[in-house]
């Protein structure tokens, strides 16, 4: 990673559907090898960014809550990408994210979403989009998007574009 590819952006959901449409925002942008980290207490609402990524990504399928499968892979028609969603709560040990395959997928080019990414802190790869979602209220959420290496600098620059058009 180039030293000084950082960059840091703070946005609130003031409800659950705008929670969603910032997710949706983002989910319009992803492109093959973007990596995102979603992490916030039980019920911040990392899921519920998690959905409207799908929605702005065109998945087939609505995005839901991995906790139990760890994985869900995602599809869409216009191309062949793949975007999977992992949740690491409920891992047992922090090595078995190699036997979901979680080098796979980032290897392979896949868009990859944690949920519970500090869980598996070590085998995350160090250019990520990173989004703390931080409960202020019973509604409203503060979200902090921290982007490292160059390509999620450049996701985090094109969402702040592309919200500020809103
Ligand atoms: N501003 C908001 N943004 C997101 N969710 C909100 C907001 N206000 C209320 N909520 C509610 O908070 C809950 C968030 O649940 P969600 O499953 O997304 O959390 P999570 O962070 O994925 O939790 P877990 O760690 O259990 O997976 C939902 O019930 C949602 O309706
Ligand atoms: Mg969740």
């Amino acid at each position: 990673m180039t030293a000084g590819w950082q960059d840091e952006w703070l946005l609130i959901g003031e409800t659950a559907e705008r929670t969603e449409s910032l997710g949706a925002a983002l989910g319009r942008l992803l492109t093959r090898g973007d990596v995102v980290c979603l992490s916030g207490q039980l019920g911040a609402g990392k899921t519920v960014f998690s959905r409207g990524i799908g929605v702005g990504w065109g998945a087939t399928v609505p995005l839901t809550s991995p906790t139990y499968n760890l994985v869900h892979e995602h599809e869409r028609t216009e191309d062949d990408a793949r975007l999977c969603h992992l949740d690491f709560y409920r891992i047992p040990d922090p090595r078995e994210a190699e036997s979901l395959g979680i080098h796979e997928f980032l290897e392979g080019g896949d868009i990859v979403i944690f949920e519970w990414p500090e869980r598996i802190l070590e085998q995350l790869p160090a250019e990520r989009l990173w989004i703390d979602i931080m409960m202020r209220d019973d509604e409203v959420r503060a979200l902090a998007f921290t982007a490292r290496g160059e390509r999620h600098c450049a996701l985090l620059s094109d969402l702040r574009r592309s919200l500020s058009r809103e």
